[in-house]
């Protein structure tokens, strides 16, 4: 079997959707609600605390196992392409039109666990900490994303982990425009709040 499988493999992984997939047990359609994202975000406002643990773990190992994968058969290249692959269907999905359908956060902390675990603990821990002072989950994405791109280059990391740091982070800036502009007119969903 050609090594090269992998990265179809990886791919196919990230467009597995599981915010949406976990929408049908409620008869919930995602897409039509909340902030109408294909992600864990949505699906914690959604469905509940249960199934959002699970869409989380779900979103977070297709990138972490892409990304093992893609390291396993051809190293830090293999482990940043498994990842980019994962992440691109995850957030442009193929069953969705290739539209924006996830912002990439949680398969996105998936794979950095995989290939760059210190910088992901002061980002998982930035992201907590913006979350638990603002309430916006989108602001410690964006913080979270923006802590990985400088930590990269603080830690002696490889080449290829700070290529996939501004390729991914730069993917998870313009998923969040919205977010943004939301933020910004103060209309943005906090979290544990119905609005
Ligand atoms: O990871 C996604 C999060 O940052 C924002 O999600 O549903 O509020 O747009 P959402």
């Amino acid at each position: 079997m050609s090594r090269y499988l992998i990265f179809i493999l990886a791919y196919c992984l990230g467009a597995i959707p599981f915010a949406y997939l976990a929408g049908l047990f409620k008869g919930i359609d995602v897409r039509q609600h909340g902030s109408g994202n294909i992600g864990t975000t949505n699906a914690f406002r959604l469905l509940g605390v249960k199934l959002g643990i699970m869409v989380l773990l779900g979103d977070f190992m297709k990138g972490a196992l892409s990304a093992y994968l893609g390291l396993w058969a051809f190293g830090p290249w293999g482990g940043i392409i498994g990842g980019l692959l994962a992440m691109a269907s995850h957030s442009w999905n193929p069953f969705f039109g290739f539209r924006p359908s996830g912002k990439g956060v949680a398969a996105g902390f998936g794979i950095i666990t995989i290939l760059m675990w210190k910088v992901t603990l002061i980002a998982i821990s930035v992201f907590i900490l913006v979350v638990w002072l603002t309430r916006y989950v989108s602001m410690g994405s964006v913080t979270g994303a923006l802590t990985v791109l400088i930590m990269v280059f603080v830690f002696p990391e490889p080449f290829e982990y700070r290529v996939f740091a501004v390729v991914a982070v730069l993917a998870v800036l313009v998923l969040h425009r919205a977010n943004i502009q939301r933020v910004l007119n103060g209309t943005e969903h906090r979290f544990g709040t119905k609005k």
